[in-house]
């Protein structure tokens, strides 16, 4: 393993997820492992324009494997996203003497990497960290098991109120544009219905489906909306919606909202970021560049930013026949 490279910078950017800390942690400390220099970068692109670094080392990340959000705070840098601020930015690395990157974000973040790497020939690496798991080239990116365990926490708790009560709930998740929390939740949760930006069940047959389960004698029901599905409207028409169409539900709307990216990382994420930091260093010490390390059939390996960035990431399409055998 070639040990040329003698600084590494790391950073986290985008939403942040649980976990990041975990692959900070592992990052700084497989460093430490190589005696090799290792600085955090402050709030993503942001603070490397801004030149807001801190050298650390295996000590600096003690006690942080199990909390969740980020050290190094993170931002969307609009300015990263002109020549002249990756100028800058490269400008202050270089001033560090940082020799190589890496990056903890999501497809955003990695689109700049990319960038920032072809024009100024930069080693970075990405570690996919986002609660959507939106990015192609893992099955898992960091946060989202957590964010899995919370959301389906939170639904079993609205479960107790809406079956007290005989309500219909519709519980809105994240997932920007992407299924993947609302359906496993859905199904884990025990939904009547799951609604998906990639399946558009459309308003009458969801009102249909709601119909049957009243029908089939269930007291109160719970639908999942994942926040990029709308149906075309919001989940608060959504609800406006089936209050006019439907009798006998007493419709309510809960947004989880941010809380679905708190909280302690899951073992499953603090073992993932442990292993795609060491994936991460020792990738850029070979002289590998322009990947994004990944998790597939429980192996570390690397897929380059370019197609983890334009690939999709499919929802289980055999999940949602599940989901609706279930809510028979
Ligand atoms: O990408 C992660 C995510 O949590 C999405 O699920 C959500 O739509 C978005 O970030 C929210 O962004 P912000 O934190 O800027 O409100």
């Amino acid at each position: 393993m070639s040990n040329s490279i003698q600084k590494i910078g790391v950073m986290t950017s985008g939403g942040d997820s649980p976990g990041m800390n975990a692959a900070i942690r592992s990052v700084v400390r497989t460093c430490a492992y190589h005696n090799i220099e290792c600085y955090g970068i402050y709030r993503g692109y942001e603070g490397m324009i801004e030149g807001d670094f801190i050298e650390m080392n295996a000590r600096s990340v003690k006690g942080i494997i199990n909390k969740g959000g980020t050290i190094l705070k993170t931002a969307r840098s609009k300015e990263f996203r002109t020549k002249e601020g990756r100028a800058k930015a490269y400008k202050q690395l270089q001033n560090k003497g940082i020799e190589a990157l890496v990056v903890i974000g999501g497809d955003g973040s990695f689109t700049g990497a990319m960038i920032f790497n072809q024009e100024f020939n930069f080693p970075v690496m990405g570690i996919p960290g986002t609660i959507d798991n939106d990015i192609y080239g893992t099955t898992h990116t960091l946060g989202y098991d957590t964010a899995l365990n919370t959301v389906v926490e939170a639904i079993d708790k609205i479960r107790d109120t809406a079956s007290s009560h005989n309500r219909l709930f519709f519980v809105e998740v994240m997932g920007r544009d992407v299924g993947h929390i609302a359906l496993n939740v859905g199904v884990a949760g025990g939904a009547e219905e799951i609604l998906i930006p990639e399946e558009d069940l459309g308003l009458d047959r969801l009102v249909e489906s709601l119909r049957r389960s009243k029908k089939s004698g269930k007291s109160s029901s719970i639908v999942v909306v994942a926040e990029g599905d709308k149906i075309g409207k919001s989940v608060f028409e959504l609800k406006d919606y089936v209050d006019q169409n439907m009798e006998g539900y007493d419709v309510r709307v809960s947004v989880l909202g941010h809380m679905q990216r708190g909280g302690s990382p899951s073992c499953f994420d603090r073992v993932l970021a442990s292993r795609m930091g060491v994936k991460a260093v020792e990738s850029i010490m070979e002289g590998t560049s322009n990947y994004m390390v990944g998790l597939k059939n429980d192996i570390i390996e690397l897929t380059p930013f370019d197609q983890a960035i334009k690939g999709q990431s499919k929802i289980n399409m055999e999940l949602l026949r599940v989901s609706d055998i279930m809510s028979i």
